[in-house]
């Protein structure tokens, strides 16, 4: 099975964006699953801090390693990780890749721990890509009232990116681009600022990651794989498919008390939203 380095260079060649999807619980977990092999497509799963600890990182990484051992080509994420011993846990852990998330930092020590991230996963011998993140893209995959602050005026420039990069050395990149986590009660979409990205990509050399995903255009999503954002992730859109299809099924029968019925319709819920977005990001 390719490593995650080469599916990401694979999707990079091929002009298109791989999905990463994040779950708290083994049932998202299969949900996403069942959507990438209906769409014969590879996928990410990702477990913020927050997710990783309700869910088990021991229990999400058995599981990641059981399913590939069944053939399953998915890849395991640990999603904004604030500390350099948060990382470190996750690489000891054997996660396929980590985030680590110095946006909110100063831009050297940004770029010095990430660095440190960097030197404890290439020391580590396990492969564990480390990617990087700079500028304002907000913090929780939630329902928002109004954007984040600041949100649009801190997008990353060119010039960031590169400096970033060449001194930090991670494999893989988090820019803001004009998207945000969550989702606007009132709806309204981010603009995807599509010439940032390829102009980044272009000036780094390495992949990008799109973050915030939910709430975007489809035309944009559909777009970004071709310019450089080789993942795309979607976490708020996956929390909302899950709530409503367990609402539904409460609604339906409010007496029912067996989580594997009332829980079965967010499953689905779930899986429909998560291939729906693996099919854009391919191009499918
Ligand atoms: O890391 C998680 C993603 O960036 C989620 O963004 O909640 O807007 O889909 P989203
Ligand atoms: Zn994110």
């Amino acid at each position: 099975m390719q490593t995650l380095k080469e599916a990401v260079e694979a999707a990079w060649e091929g002009k298109i964006a791989l999905g990463h999807f994040n779950v708290s619980d083994s049932n998202q977990f299969n949900a996403v699953l069942a959507a990438a092999a209906a769409a014969g497509m590879p996928v990410l799963v990702g477990v913020s801090e927050g997710e990783r600890k309700f869910f088990g990182m021991r229990n999400i990484a058995a599981l990641v390693r059981a399913a590939r051992e069944a053939g399953v080509q998915v890849y395991l994420n640990a999603d904004h990780t604030y500390s350099l011993d948060g990382c470190k846990e996750v690489i000891d852990a054997g996660f396929d890749s980590v985030i680590f998330d110095g946006s909110h930092l100063p831009m050297e020590e940004n770029i010095a721990t990430a660095r440190n991230v960097v030197e404890y996963a290439r020391a580590s011998g396990k492969g564990t890509l480390v990617e990087g993140e700079i500028g304002r893209i907000g913090t929780s995959s939630k329902l928002l009232e109004v954007p984040p602050e600041d949100m649009d005026k801190d997008l990353t420039t060119v010039e960031e990116a590169a400096l970033f990069v060449r001194e930090s050395g991670v494999d893989m990149l988090a820019p803001a681009v004009g998207t945000m986590h969550g989702r606007l009660i009132g709806g309204g979409e981010p603009k995807i600022d599509l010439v940032r990205i390829e102009a980044i990509r272009s000036a780094v050399g390495i992949p990008l990651v799109l973050h915030g995903g939910s709430g975007s255009s489809d035309a944009d999503l559909a777009t970004v794989g071709k310019l450089g954002c080789s993942i795309v992730h979607i976490n708020t859109d996956i929390r909302i498919a899950y709530r409503k299809g367990i609402e539904a099924s409460l609604a339906a029968d409010a007496k029912e008390i067996a989580p594997y019925k009332f829980l079965a319709e967010g499953v689905t819920e779930v899986e429909k939203m998560t291939e729906k977005y693996i099919r854009l990001f391919a191009g499918m």
